[in-house]
C-alpha cells in the first residue's frame, strides 16, 4: 500500500507551494519512497506523484480532501522491458506558465493557460537503463499529465500491450457515461447511476462524488496512439484500455514519443465543468499557419429529407441531390444568408443498403442527374458554398485510395468544409495492410485516429475543412488544426428521424457536461416539424419510420440548441418548407451566430438543465440559450455579463403557455423587452422545452 504519509505530507507542502509561484515542486522522502507534488495556481488542487515498490503512482486532492486515491502509472511494451516497476524517480522539474492565446475561431477568442507543471523523470533500477517522463500540468479547473519517452539506446520501436494508468475516483459518485467498445461508437444514451456499475466507458466520462465534486476523465492531443477508455477493476477504480489494433498490439510506435495528456476536469460547481479550457491548453498551437479561409458559419442542407425518407441517398424518383433540388437549397441560403449548402447522395455509391458496401463509392463520380461543376459556380455566384460530402460506409482503404483526387475535385468548385462519414456496423473500419490484406481497426485505434490526421492534413492543403461523421473523439487538435471545424460523436439530431428511442428529453442536458467537454459537435439542430413521422408516405411502396421516433422538445428548445451546443459550422436542420411556415421563430435562426468572442455557463446541472450566454464574435450582442430535461422548472438568469451602462434589447423566444414536449410542443412566446446587467430574466421552461434570447444594444 502507497504510504499515507506521503500524501499528507504533499497537502501539507500545498501552502508552501501556492505562495511560491515558481517552486512548485517538492520532493519529499517518506521511509524508502519518494514523492513529488503540484499545485494548482490557486492551491485547491494538488497533484502528488511517487514511486511505491518499484512502481509509479499519483493521486490528486481537491482543497485538502483525496479525490483521486493512490492511482498506477505506467506503460508496458512488448518483447522488452518497459516502465511498469523497478522504478525510481531520477529527477523533478518544476515551471510556471500564465498565458494568453487567440483562437481563430471558438467558445471565445482569448483563452488564458494558466498552470504549474511538474515533470518527473523515472529511470529504470533493473533491467537495462531506460528513462521516461511523466508530465503534470496543473490548472485552477483541473489536471493533465502524459508519458514521454525520449530517444534512448535501449528503446527504439516500441509496440505498447498495455497502458497501466489508472484513476480511482470516489466509489460513491454519480457518473454519466456511454459505453466503449459497442458496435454503435459513441451513438449511445448516457446512463446515469452508481459509478460502480460501468464495466467500459469512453471518455469524457463525468462523475458527481458524495460532497459535491464534478470530475471528468478524458484526455487531450491524440495523436498518433490509440484513444483510451476507462475500464473499472474495482469500485471506482478505472484502468486505461487502450482500443487494440487487429494483431492485438494497443500502439505502434518509438521513440521519441508521447502519449496524449490524460486530463481531469475538476470543479466545485457543474458550470466549473463548462467554463473550463483544459482540453484546447493542452493542445499544440496552430500549426496551418494562416487559416484565415476556415470560415464559421451556418448551413442548410439535403440531408434530413433523407433520414425522414422524403428523399432518397440512392437512385430513384426521389432522389434528393438532383441539380434542381439543390438550386431550391441553394436559393433559399442565398435568400437567407446561409453560408453553406450540404449534399448527400450526389456521388455513386449509395444504391441499396450503403452502409454495408463502402467499397462502391466513388468520391468523384456524380449521379448523372447531380452536376457538380455548375453547382458549385451557381452556388458561388449567390454568395453560397457547397459543402461537400464523403461517406465512407467504413472503408476506408477505398476513401485513401481515392482521397487526393476527391479533394482536388471538391476545392476546383469552391467546396470549403467537407462532412465525412465512417457508418460501419460494429464500430470497425477496413484497411488493407502492407501484405494487401484487408484488415478491420477500431474507429477509435491508432489506425484511424492516423488516418483522420492525414485527411485534415490533406484537407488543409486546399484551404477545406473537415466535419467527421462517426469519428474519432475530439480530444482538441483543433487548436493545432483549426480546420477540423467539428465532428459528430455522439447522437444527434439524426436519432430523432428513425432513433428506437430517439432522444430522450434529458440527453441534450446530459451533452454539455459529458460529450461537448471535448469540444464542438455537429448536432445539427433546428427541426420545426417536431412529428415528421406521422406523415403518410410520399408513394405507396413506401413506409414511415414509425411515429415513436420525433423529436422529443417543444420548439422553442430546438433554438436553445444553437447557444446551448456549441459548433463553428451549425446546421439549420429542417426542410426550407418548415421554415417558411414559422417565420417568426426562424428568426432566431437567422440571428444567431456560429462563432463567439467569449461564452460562459451561467447555471446548470448534469441531466437536468444549463444556461449559456455567448457574445457573438467582433461584435456586441449577446445571445442566451437556456434548456431542461423533461421537467417544467423556471430559471432565474441575472445579466451580469452585459456592459455597464447600456441598454440592450431582449429579443426572447420562450415556451408559450402550455407548452410540453410530449402533448403540445409548438407554442412559442416571442417578445421584446429593455433590459440591463441589473436585470434577472425569469425564464419557465415547459417539460422538454427551453429558451433563447438574442440581447442587442438598444438603438442598433
Ligand atoms: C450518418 C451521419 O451521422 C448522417 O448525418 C449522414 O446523413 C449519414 N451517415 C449518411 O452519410
Ligand atoms: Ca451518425
Amino acid at each position: 500500500m502507497i504510504n499515507d504519509a506521503i500524501i499528507r505530507a504533499a497537502l501539507r507542502m500545498r501552502l508552501a507551494t501556492a505562495l511560491c509561484a515558481a517552486a512548485v515542486a517538492a520532493l519529499a522522502f517518506v521511509g524508502a519512497a519518494m514523492a513529488a507534488s503540484v499545485a494548482s495556481p490557486d492551491g485547491r488542487i494538488v497533484v502528488t506523484v511517487g514511486v511505491e515498490e518499484g512502481r509509479a503512482y499519483y493521486a490528486v486532492a481537491y482543497d485538502g480532501a483525496p479525490l483521486i486515491a493512490p492511482s498506477r502509472l505506467g506503460l508496458v511494451f512488448e518483447d522488452q522491458h518497459g516502465f511498469d516497476r523497478h522504478l525510481r524517480i531520477a529527477e523533478t522539474a518544476a515551471s510556471s506558465r500564465d498565458e494568453t492565446w487567440e483562437q481563430p475561431w471558438g467558445e471565445r477568442r482569448f483563452v488564458r493557460d494558466h498552470h504549474n507543471e511538474l515533470a518527473v523523470a523515472f529511470e529504470a533500477t533493473e533491467g537495462p537503463a531506460r528513462r521516461m517522463t511523466v508530465r503534470f500540468r496543473v490548472f485552477d479547473d483541473g489536471v493533465g499529465f502524459r508519458y514521454e519517452a525520449p530517444r534512448q539506446r535501449n528503446l527504439k520501436r516500441v509496440n505498447i500491450i498495455d497502458e497501466l494508468t489508472e484513476f480511482a475516483t470516489p466509489e460513491d459518485s454519480t457518473a454519466w457515461s456511454i459505453p466503449s467498445r459497442g458496435w454503435n461508437r459513441y451513438e449511445y444514451l448516457y446512463d446515469a447511476g452508481p459509478v460502480g456499475d460501468i464495466e467500459i466507458a469512453h471518455t469524457p466520462m463525468t462523475l458527481k462524488t458524495a460532497a459535491g465534486i464534478y470530475l471528468s476523465l478524458h484526455e487531450a492531443a491524440l495523436v498518433d496512439y490509440s484513444a483510451m477508455s476507462l475500464k473499472q477493476q474495482r469500485p471506482g477504480r478505472f484502468k486505461a484500455d487502450l482500443a487494440p489494433w487487429s494483431d492485438g498490439v494497443l500502439v505502434r510506435t518509438e521513440t521519441p514519443f508521447r502519449s496524449p495528456w490524460r486530463t481531469l476536469h475538476i470543479a466545485d460547481k457543474a458550470t466549473g465543468l463548462l467554463n473550463s479550457d483544459l482540453v484546447i491548453n493542452l493542445n499544440e498551437p496552430n500549426k496551418l499557419g494562416d487559416v484565415s479561409w476556415v470560415e464559421p458559419g451556418k448551413y442548410v442542407g439535403i440531408w434530413w429529407a433523407m433520414h425522414i425518407r422524403d428523399r432518397s441517398w440512392g437512385r430513384d424518383t426521389i432522389h434528393g441531390a438532383t441539380t434542381q433540388e439543390t438550386r431550391r437549397y441553394i436559393d433559399f441560403a442565398a435568400e437567407h444568408g446561409f453560408k453553406g449548402v450540404l449534399v448527400e447522395g450526389w456521388n455513386i455509391g449509395w444504391d441499396g443498403d450503403w452502409y454495408n458496401h463502402g467499397s462502391l463509392f466513388s468520391f468523384t463520380d456524380a449521379y448523372p442527374d447531380f452536376d457538380l461543376e455548375a453547382l458549385g459556380a451557381y452556388a458561388m455566384e449567390r454568395g453560397v458554398r457547397l459543402i461537400g460530402h464523403h461517406e465512407t460506409s467504413g472503408d476506408v482503404a477505398n476513401y485513401e485510395a481515392q482521397l487526393e483526387g476527391a479533394l482536388d475535385l471538391y476545392e476546383q468548385v469552391g467546396v470549403r468544409a467537407i462532412k465525412t462519414g465512417y457508418v460501419a456496423d460494429g464500430g470497425l473500419i477496413e484497411r488493407v495492410d502492407e501484405n494487401g490484406v484487408r484488415k478491420y481497426e477500431w474507429h477509435d485505434g491508432q489506425f484511424m485516429v492516423d488516418h483522420h490526421l492525414r485527411v485534415i492534413r490533406e484537407a488543409a492543403a486546399r484551404k477545406i475543412s473537415i466535419n467527421p461523421h462517426e469519428p474519432v473523439k475530439d480530444t482538441g487538435l483543433r487548436r493545432t488544426y483549426p480546420n477540423w471545424v467539428t465532428r459528430e460523436g455522439a447522437r444527434g439530431q439524426e436519432y430523432n428521424a428513425w432513433g428506437q428511442p430517439p432522444n430522450p428529453p434529458e440527453h441534450t442536458a446530459i451533452l454539455p457536461f459529458t460529450r461537448m467537454l471535448s469540444g464542438p459537435m455537429d448536432f445539427t439542430p433546428g427541426i420545426f416539424d417536431l412529428e415528421p413521422n406521422k406523415r403518410p408516405p410520399l408513394r405507396e411502396d413506401m413506409v414511415r419510420h414509425d411515429p415513436q421516433s420525433r423529436v422529443e422538445t417543444t420548439l422553442a428548445k430546438q433554438l436553445a440548441l444553437y447557444v446551448v451546443l456549441y459548433s463553428p459550422l451549425q446546421m439549420a436542420a429542417d426542410l426550407p418548407e418548415n421554415y417558411e411556415k414559422r417565420p417568426e421563430a426562424f428568426q432566431f435562426i437567422l440571428d444567431v451566430p456560429a462563432d463567439w468572442e467569449e461564452s460562459v455557463a451561467l447555471n446548470g446541472e448534469i441531466g437536468d438543465y444549463v444556461t449559456f450566454a455567448r457574445k457573438e464574435r467582433g461584435g456586441e450582442d449577446w445571445y442566451i440559450g437556456s434548456l431542461t430535461d423533461e421537467n417544467a422548472r423556471t430559471l432565474s438568469v441575472p445579466l451580469e455579463f452585459l456592459d455597464a451602462d447600456k441598454t440592450y434589447i431582449a429579443e426572447i423566444y420562450r415556451d408559450g403557455a402550455d407548452a410540453d414536449w410530449k402533448t403540445n410542443p409548438y407554442p412559442i412566446a416571442i417578445e421584446a423587452r429593455e433590459v440591463t446587467r441589473e436585470t434577472v430574466l425569469t425564464l419557465p421552461l415547459a417539460p422538454g422545452g427551453g429558451a433563447a434570447a438574442r440581447l442587442r444594444p438598444a438603438g442598433k
